[in-house]
């Protein structure tokens, strides 16, 4: 397993990232305890959560994730090897302060995932989306004054535009408060837009690491959907506007061109973006350990240039 740093910190972390979201939704505990098990035997230290994961499923009252990876850190008893990162702002109790990004707000939800989690530090805690109704200098101040106290180790926030994003880091230059080392955009070989028609600039001008999530957008990436063939997943549903012939053609050259790597399609297709500057861990799901091993084998790949500029022509986003 390969490592980085992530921005422009010092701490270092496992080139993919295990993201937790199926943890007690398509994914019960045994198998979460199999699969981080295996993900960090094969040298992975970097865990991706949410306090909220995964409250749109079934029975999930939210927090399970987060109670599983507790659990599993008690069993191992190797809480201080793995980068432990989770989020907050989804609705964790009720009342206009349920959720958000409010100082009143995160000071709770802040001790509740350490509970979940059975730990006394989070290594990045991140915001998990923006919540216009919170000025930013409030966010910021409190998630400062979480670092001083020893709660969290750094920051970082996910589905940021870029201007949100460049704005903390000049309140935090400007107010001297710990700054955002990293972002958590969705980002995949079929949404790649929204990164990079701005953001994916800011971060590399400002040295914030990169952790894309669902870079197999959900499973579409990994060349079980095929032109009328949709495999039994709790995704597809959510997965059918990427159901189009431009889609269906770049799996198909993600496909052949991965013959000559003897590389499967989700290989092939994290290949191309670990081989992006920008990028420093893209945060997969995976629902067994076969599933795993699988993603894990993009590590194994360096596509040639001709390769890397067929697949970034077939699924380039630039209107004229
Ligand atoms: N910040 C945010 O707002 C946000 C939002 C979403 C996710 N995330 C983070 O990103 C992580 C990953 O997101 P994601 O689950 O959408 O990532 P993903 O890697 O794009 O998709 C994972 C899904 O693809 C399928 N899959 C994975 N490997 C496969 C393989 N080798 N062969 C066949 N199918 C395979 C599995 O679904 P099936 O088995 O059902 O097909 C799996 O659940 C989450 O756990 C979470 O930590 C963050």
């Amino acid at each position: 397993m390969d490592y980085r740093r992530l921005g422009n910190s010092g701490l270092k972390v496992a080139r993919i990232c295990l993201g937790t979201m199926q943890w007690g939704w398509t994914a019960d505990e045994k198998t979460a305890f199999e699969v981080m098990d295996a993900y960090v035997e094969a040298g992975g230290n970097f865990l991706d959560t949410a306090d909220i994961y995964s409250a749109w499923a079934p029975g999930n009252p939210g927090g399970v994730s987060e109670e599983i990876i507790g659990r599993w850190f008690k069993a191992r008893g190797n809480r201080r090897e793995i980068v432990l990162a989770t989020k907050f702002n989804g609705r964790m109790w009720g009342g206009p302060n349920g959720d958000g990004l409010s100082r009143g707000h995160v000071m709770k939800a802040v001790d509740d995932s350490l509970r979940r989690l059975q730990t006394d530090y989070i290594d990045l805690y991140q915001t998990h989306w923006p919540h216009y109704d919170t000025p930013q200098e409030e966010t910021l101040r409190a998630l400062d004054d979480l670092v001083r106290m020893g709660k969290i180790h750094y920051i970082g926030c996910s589905n940021e535009p870029a201007w949100r994003l460049m704005k903390a880091m000049w309140i935090s230059e400007r107010d001297q408060l710990n700054r955002f080392i990293s972002v958590q955009p969705p980002y995949s070989l079929v949404k790649r837009a929204e990164f990079e028609r701005e953001l994916e600039a800011v971060c590399l001008d400002q040295g914030v690491g990169v952790i894309p999530y669902s870079p197999l957008q959900g499973g579409f990436l990994t060349g079980k959907y095929r032109r009328g063939q949709v495999p039994d997943s709790a995704r597809a549903e959510g997965l059918k506007r990427f159901f189009t012939e431009r889609n269906y053609n770049l799996i198909e050259l993600l496909d052949s061109l991965g013959r000559q790597y003897n590389a499967s399609v989700a290989q092939m297709s994290l290949a191309w973006m670990l081989q992006r500057p920008a990028i420093t861990s893209p945060i997969i799901g995976a629902n067994s350990v076969d599933q795993l091993n699988d993603i894990l084998g993009c590590l194994e790949i360096a596509l040639s240039e001709e390769d890397y500029k067929a697949i970034d022509a077939a699924s380039d986003w630039k209107e004229n």
